[in-house]
């Protein structure tokens, strides 16, 4: 099994590896109910992740290394993998890992096929989809480090959405330094989202951090502003679904309006993630693709009709929040800071 060797043992890992098939907690169901998902190929990975069974820009980007994986042992010849690899890396359009990832896997089977022969890819693409899977996890130990060691002295810290070890291999990444700093000083207390519509803060943030033993209090994401303004929160920080490469992030939707409530109080908004996750390759925010999902999802909680029928609905999943209202971007090869054109692409080309 590869899952998170020398995380904390007080967190999870929603994502395991037997060598042939992937298990996932699905996290549609937390915290009601633990149940994990046995998946076996291409199309089954690729409809976890489209309904959030799994989630998180890393954990996504590691299932479809492992979702392709497994399409390649099933039928390794260069046409069906590479139908594999489209319905894998167009499962979600926001976060880069996933085409990252799925990209490192295809070539890395395409590779071994050149070579040795169609016989040779299978062990090729598992190879590469651990090792994918194990760089994401020593990434978020010293994501966690580094973030830790720039909040120290930052006692209440507010976050958005959830980016612990439901979200990454290994510590999380916004969450592995809430982590670490909360291990460095027990008085530190997390302010958490409930990050609406789909409440990744109110059910696996306050699951992952009432596991974690961490003091913190849910809030309603329209309250955060006026804790901020009020001087009730020492820093924010979040996760990151892509990078582009001028420093602006798109992330879970609700975290501009963080961003901006932090700049008026002038307290540091800092984003945490891998460099998977960063993109030169997509110049600025506003080439980041959106993705909308259906109006479901916000016109019903659990079933359970709360707007009226038949109405019209806007669902963006994330927003972008511009470089200048970033004070640092920690990566595990470093923090980037403004001029981010320069500091990201020396980290992350
Ligand atoms: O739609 P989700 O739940 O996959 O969105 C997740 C986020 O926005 C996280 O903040 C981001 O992926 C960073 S997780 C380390």
């Amino acid at each position: 099994m590869l899952d998170a060797p020398g995380s904390s043992t007080r967190s999870v890992a929603a994502l395991r590896w037997d060598g042939e098939r992937l298990h996932l907690l699905d996290q549609t169901l937390l915290p009601a109910e633990e149940r994990w998902l046995s998946l076996t190929g291409a199309h089954d990975t690729a409809e976890a992740i489209a309904r959030l069974a799994v989630r998180g820009a890393p954990n996504i980007g590691v299932a479809a290394a492992y979702g392709l994986a497994m399409a390649v042992s099933a039928d390794p010849s260069p046409a069906a993998v590479r139908e594999a690899a489209g319905i894998l890396s167009s499962s979600r359009p926001t976060a880069v890992n996933l085409a990252y990832a799925v990209e490192r896997v295809h070539a890395a089977a395409s590779g071994a096929t050149g070579e040795l022969g169609e016989r040779a890819a299978p062990a090729a693409a598992r190879a590469e989809a651990e090792r994918v899977h194990s760089e994401e996890i020593l990434a978020a130990g010293e994501i966690a480090r580094l973030g830790a060691e720039l909040l120290r002295g930052r006692r209440r810290i507010l976050t958005h959405c959830n980016t612990g070890a439901l979200a990454t291999p290994g510590a999380g990444s916004a969450l592995g330094v809430i982590t670490a700093l909360a291990d460095a000083n027990p008085n530190v207390t997390v302010l958490a989202c409930e990050t609406r519509p789909l409440l990744q803060g109110a059910r696996l943030t306050a699951w992952e951090l009432q596991r974690l033993g961490i003091g913190f209090e849910l809030l309603v994401d329209g309250a955060a502003a006026g804790l901020i303004r009020t001087g009730q929160v020492d820093a924010v920080i979040v996760g990151c679904d892509r990078v582009a490469a001028n420093g602006d992030v798109a992330n879970k939707v609700g975290t501009y309006a963080h961003a901006l409530a932090a700049a008026a109080a002038q307290i540091p908004f800092i984003v945490a993630g891998p460099t998977s996750t960063v993109d030169l390759g997509t110049p600025d925010g506003a080439a980041i693709p959106v993705e909308e999902r259906g109006g479901d999802e916000v016109v019903a909680f659990g079933g359970t009709a709360i707007a009226p029928d038949g109405i019209a609905v806007r669902n963006p999943a994330f927003d972008v929040t511009p470089a200048a209202l970033i004070d640092a971007i920690v990566t595990e090869r470093g923090v980037a800071r403004a001029p981010y054109e320069e500091s990201l692409a020396a980290l992350a080309a």
